[in-house]
């Protein structure tokens, strides 16, 4: 499939489009105060009069009831469902439970589901509207800058079952997605600084996602920008005061993850360089039982990229260098904590879905800061050296 997309600038909120060959238009809105615009997006999309509002419980005192409210004041007939929080909620049970109630209140392929929250919340509702009578309108509000910069864009949904994590899923396309950064004000600092591995790792892929989509590189790179301006983003940001350069690094990683799933929606090729730091991040989090944030393991994932990199005279210590510093300054780790068993880890590593016979596919920086070689085969007798 192939997607055209372009932005067009409206004050202070960034809106980007895209439109599928199919004429499917899907839209993402970025800035401070986005949020507020919910019904003017529900009456630009031209969607049914009813709407199903998910969030989790956890959001209920907070954003979930500012959305309640604006949606009241409106003539939409609003029916909300709240969720269990976190993985918990992206269960067989939540799904029945949100079909159950679209059918209840008598949704139909004209409705929408509004889901406010984090990427679980945003994974369960995509399944739920993918699936409903072969799929209804679904607009999201990422409220994690994990979901802001990955989860809520590129159309991939999923629920776990109890033999593993995402088993069940789809790819569809929500019609809009609205970014908030104000949301991440409420977030608690070990879930905003995990949410920056995402975004560094970005920075790491810019010049190859350049080179094979439509994304264009602006006048500075984005490594250089994050260098400069992460040690000085913080939590002390309110919703009164959130960083003037956050919603312009959230659209960087928005603009790099559509342009793509747009040249490769089903991970064929170009969209594999997203797992970037994922194959030991994965096998971490696994291993440390999910005590280690999915951050917190890719940012040691892209360390460990990164070191095997400059062995293999793919790149520069220096580059190597500058990825440490930029993590540190951030507070994200950088090595495996000595407490989890290297064997356990590279183990796990091998049972990785990029694994080919006697040897696994690796993502590793390549050339400078932003390349990366997206199908770097390494023999698995080597992956417990490496670690
Ligand atoms: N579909 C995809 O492409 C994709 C990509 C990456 C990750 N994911 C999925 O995303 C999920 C992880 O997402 P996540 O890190 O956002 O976790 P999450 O959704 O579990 O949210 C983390 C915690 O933050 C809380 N929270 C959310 N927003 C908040 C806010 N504004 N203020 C205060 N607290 C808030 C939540 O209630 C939750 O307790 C995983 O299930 C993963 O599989 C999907």
């Amino acid at each position: 499939m192939s997607l055209a997309f372009h932005k067009f600038h409206e004050g202070p909120i960034i809106r980007l489009r895209w439109t599928t060959q199919t004429d499917l238009q899907s839209r993402v809105a970025v800035g401070v105060g986005a949020r507020q615009h919910l019904v003017e997006c529900l009456a630009q999309l031209k969607v049914g009069k009813r709407v199903l509002l998910l969030y989790p419980s956890a959001l209920a005192a907070t954003w979930g009831e500012e959305i309640e409210k604006l949606l009241d004041q409106s003539d939409y007939q609003v029916s909300v469902l709240q969720m269990p929080d976190g993985e918990i909620g992206k269960s067989l049970e939540c799904l029945s439970e949100i079909w159950d109630t679209l059918q209840l209140h008598c949704l139909d392929r004209t409705d929408t589901i509004v889901a406010l929250g984090g990427g679980a919340l945003t994974d369960l509702a995509g399944f739920a509207a993918s699936t409903y009578l072969r799929g209804i309108n679904l607009v999201l509000l990422p409220t994690t800058l994990l979901a802001q910069v990955d989860a809520a864009i590129g159309g991939k949904t999923g629920i776990n079952l109890i033999s593993g994590k995402n088993l069940a899923g789809t790819i569809y396309t929500p019609q809009a997605v609205i970014v908030d950064p104000a949301y991440l004000s409420t977030l608690p600092t070990r879930d905003f600084t995990s949410g920056l591995a995402e975004v560094i790792k970005y920075a790491l892929l810019e010049n190859t996602i350049a080179g094979a989509s439509e994304y264009k590189i602006g006048p500075r790179r984005f490594f250089d920008i994050l260098s400069e301006s992460l040690p000085n983003i913080n939590e002390e940001d309110s919703v009164e005061h959130i960083h003037p350069l956050l919603p312009g690094i959230i659209t960087s990683c928005i603009k790099m993850k559509l342009a793509t799933v747009a040249a490769d929606l089903r991970e064929a090729n170009l969209r594999r360089c997203l797992n970037l730091g994922h194959t030991l991040g994965h096998a971490l989090e696994k291993v440390s039982d999910y005590k280690l944030a999915h951050g917190e393991a890719v940012a040691i994932g892209l360390v460990f990229a990164t070191r095997l990199a400059v062995k293999k005279n793919l790149i520069g210590e220096e580059a190597l260098n500058r990825l440490t510093t930029l993590l540190e300054d951030v507070s994200l780790p950088l090595e495996i904590p000595g407490e989890y068993d290297k064997q356990a880890i590279s183990q796990s590593m091998l049972h990785d879905k990029k694994r080919a016979g006697e040897k696994i596919k690796l993502i590793l920086p390549k050339g400078e800061i932003g390349s990366v070689d997206y199908s770097y085969e390494i023999p698995t007798s080597e992956i417990a050296h490496c670690l």
